[in-house]
């Protein structure tokens, strides 16, 4: 099935644990979106009411806007009731990494303040360690990024800056830098996590370890809701 088809159907699935009075924080990310959507029909049709959006990127923010929405920020508002975000690579714990869409810092903030996170992805996002596919993004703040490279490389990552299709850095929405770093597949998340918050100008990295309550996985079997309680960790 279409992977597009797949990511709505994550997605649309995962509305189903919004209820009317809730806070919920709208993640970032072509699946996050139709979540976005679906919350937004359901508000309009007068299914669920008395929602506030905290989104993850101003892109959401413009779009829930657009939708209907009402949105808050974590200072008016500093708990979510529930997340729903996306992910680019889910392991069997439930650890993730995120940032491919640049917004990881916020989609962080997000999910610690998450009384609940549900994380939504197509099956070909699931793997057996994090680090199979994807690098670790890593946001710096532009002064003094070189060093910042530097440091990633000494501890095992061909870095690159992400840069825009016209060649250009892309600046995340508070104005830092994302250095993408491949470490491989990796053997101790919670060890480079530690690691890559040592240092100065390293604001975040991608690495959301026990942060995912639910994984919500669509694939051409179906839809599957995995759990922390229901996996053996
Ligand atoms: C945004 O910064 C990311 O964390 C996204 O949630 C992640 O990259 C998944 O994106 P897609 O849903 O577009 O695959």
């Amino acid at each position: 099935m279409d992977v597009v088809k797949l990511k709505q159907q994550a997605a649309e699935y995962a509305v189903q644990f919004i209820q009317s009075g809730m806070v919920v924080g709208l993640g970032h990310g072509s699946t996050a979106i139709f979540a976005v959507r679906a919350l937004a029909a359901r508000l309009a049709s007068g299914e669920l009411k008395d929602i506030v959006g905290i989104p993850c990127s101003r892109q959401i923010e413009a779009e829930a806007h657009v939708l209907g929405i009402p949105l808050a920020t974590l200072e008016d508002i500093p708990v979510i009731d529930v997340t729903i975000d996306g992910a680019d690579e889910v392991d069997p714990a439930l650890n993730l990494i995120k940032g491919g869409g640049g917004a990881l810092l916020r989609e962080k903030i997000v999910a610690q303040a998450s009384r609940r996170e549900i994380i939504v992805v197509d099956g070909s996002k699931l793997v057996p360690v994090l680090g199979t596919h994807w690098a670790v993004p890593v946001e710096v703040v532009p002064f003094g990024w070189g060093s910042q490279a530097r440091y990633l490389a000494d501890l095992g990552a061909e870095v690159s800056v992400r840069r825009n299709n016209d060649g250009a850095f892309v600046h995340t929405d508070h104005g830092n830098l994302i250095l993408d770093c491949r470490f491989g597949p990796l053997q101790d998340p919670v060890s480079l996590a530690a690691q890559i918050k040592a240092r100065a100008g390293i604001v975040e990295h991608g690495l959301f370890l026990e942060l995912a309550n639910d994984v919500i996985v669509a694939d051409a079997s179906g839809v599957r809701h995995l759990t922390r309680d229901s996996i053996n960790l």
